[in-house]
């Protein structure tokens, strides 16, 4: 369904969403307890923001909370297959005017970020740089009104440092996901468990045994890396990076260059944030039955187009299993279009995880109003008192407790006298 204010697949669909959005926001405490002081203080009023993000239930009760803090609030998709449509329908009607419908193409994707746009926002919020870019390139007339940003994910943050080296960047924006409480959690747990649940929604494939080549040994590798093993997977890393390596060997994995594990793997996971990782070469060794799916930002990191040409035919055996056959017969599936396939074929990051990066995100939007016009051009991380603050409320939302520092272990620590 489409019309000027959004831009949703159904919007019977809303109601249904609307219990699922009920139902991840029991398990984000530290977001309720926001939201409860936003409703109170009303520090986003009249700002006006525009969100990139991807449409799930998560981002929704991000959204509210924003709302429930007096911003004006759009949304759009920040990839063409994570969104929900239960959630974009139920969120129109919480107000929230919305764009995004699952398996959107292209050109429908970039006007989606255009709708947005056109929003005139005071504030962007991204997962990827995708909307901040097209700001940056393509409406450079709305940056007169704009105060600053955030960014979600690994991949828009190199984005933005390599936008502010390029000297390109035109305002503050901050790395969300370089604060501990995102990436240390939302990259490795959550993509962790969501990864595996996606395959195993699109495959109902047996992980006990099977032989499972992760590519990238960063945040989220070593969450796919420790569920894959969990589930009784022979887990095999690929890097390029030594200490990660050497870490991923230290840890009791099997570390090789991917023209080796292109040979013996059964279920190949990209996690990058880097393109054409497996390749021409790769495709030409694997063995009959191989899966691939990536779960890092972009669908690049798995060269389809050379897939595609390699391949005698296509077929869709499976909803997200397309079953590439090569010209000696092999028969090569690729999962989810190679796009995020925790999102892509399962609900991305179970709320649970969402809720401090999310937190992050909402107390960023607080302090960027508060800091309005006094934050200098470039790419921020998430101040240490916020990152500290989320951590604590998650604690104790989860009902523990923990030391504190004495006075004099304080002093100890800050001082070099005292020896053996
Ligand atoms: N699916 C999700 O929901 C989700 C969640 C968080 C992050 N991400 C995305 O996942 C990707 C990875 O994020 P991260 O936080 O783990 O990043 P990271 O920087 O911590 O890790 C990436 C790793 O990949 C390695 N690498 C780069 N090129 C390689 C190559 N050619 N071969 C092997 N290894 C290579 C790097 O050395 C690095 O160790 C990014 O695109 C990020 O945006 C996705």
């Amino acid at each position: 369904m489409t019309s000027r204010n959004y831009d949703v697949k159904n919007m019977s669909l809303a109601a249904e969403g609307k219990q699922r959005i009920e139902w991840a926001y029991r398990e984000m405490p530290v977001l309720r307890l926001i939201r409860e002081r936003f409703t109170a203080e009303k520090p986003l009023k009249g700002v006006r923001i525009s969100g990139c993000l991807h449409i799930t239930t998560e981002t929704a009760n991000l959204g509210l909370t924003l709302k429930a803090g007096g911003a004006d609030l759009v949304l759009c998709a920040s990839n063409p297959l994570s969104t929900q449509d239960d959630v974009a329908a139920a969120l129109v009607k919480y107000g929230i005017p919305t764009f995004a419908i699952k398996g959107e193409d292209g050109d429908t994707y970039y006007k989606h970020i255009n709708a947005a746009l056109e929003h005139k926002p005071n504030i962007t919020i991204d997962d990827g740089a995708d909307l901040v870019t097209q700001l940056h390139t393509k409406r450079s007339d709305l940056l007169k009104n704009i105060i600053g940003g955030s960014e979600e994910t690994t991949t828009g943050v190199i984005r933005l440092r390599s936008m502010y080296q390029a000297g390109k960047l035109k305002y503050p924006l901050i790395a969300v996901n370089d604060a501990d409480t995102k990436h240390l959690f939302d990259n490795r747990y959550g993509t962790g468990q969501s990864t595996i649940d996606g395959i195993t929604r699109a495959t109902n494939v047996l992980w006990a045994g099977k032989k499972v080549v992760v590519c990238g040994y960063g945040w989220t590798g070593r969450g796919v890396a420790m569920r894959a093993r969990g589930m009784g997977a022979h887990v095999i890393i690929i890097e390029v990076e030594p200490v990660r390596a050497l870490e991923a060997v230290m840890e009791g994995y099997q570390v090789m260059p991917l023209l080796d594990a292109a040979k013996i793997g059964d279920i190949f996971i990209t996690v990058t944030g880097d393109k054409n990782i497996i390749d021409k070469k790769h495709f030409q060794v694997m063995k009959d039955g191989a899966m691939m799916a990536n779960s890092g930002h972009f669908n690049a990191e798995i060269n389809i187009p050379v897939l595609e040409k390699l391949s005698q035919g296509k077929r869709t055996i499976r909803t997200y299993v397309e079953e590439y056959t090569q010209q000696d017969g092999r028969k090569l599936y690729l999962l989810g279009e190679g796009r995020l396939i925790n999102l892509a074929a399962a609900e991305g990051h179970p709320a649970s995880v969402m809720d401090m990066s999310f937190a992050d995100q909402a107390l960023c939007m607080e302090y960027l109003v508060k800091n309005k016009g006094k934050l200098e051009i470039k790419v921020h991380t998430v101040p240490e008192a916020i990152d500290k603050e989320v951590a604590r409320l998650k604690l104790k939302a989860m009902g523990v407790a923990i030391d504190t520092l004495t006075a004099e272990q304080k002093k100890y620590l800050s001082s070099w006298e005292e020896g053996t």
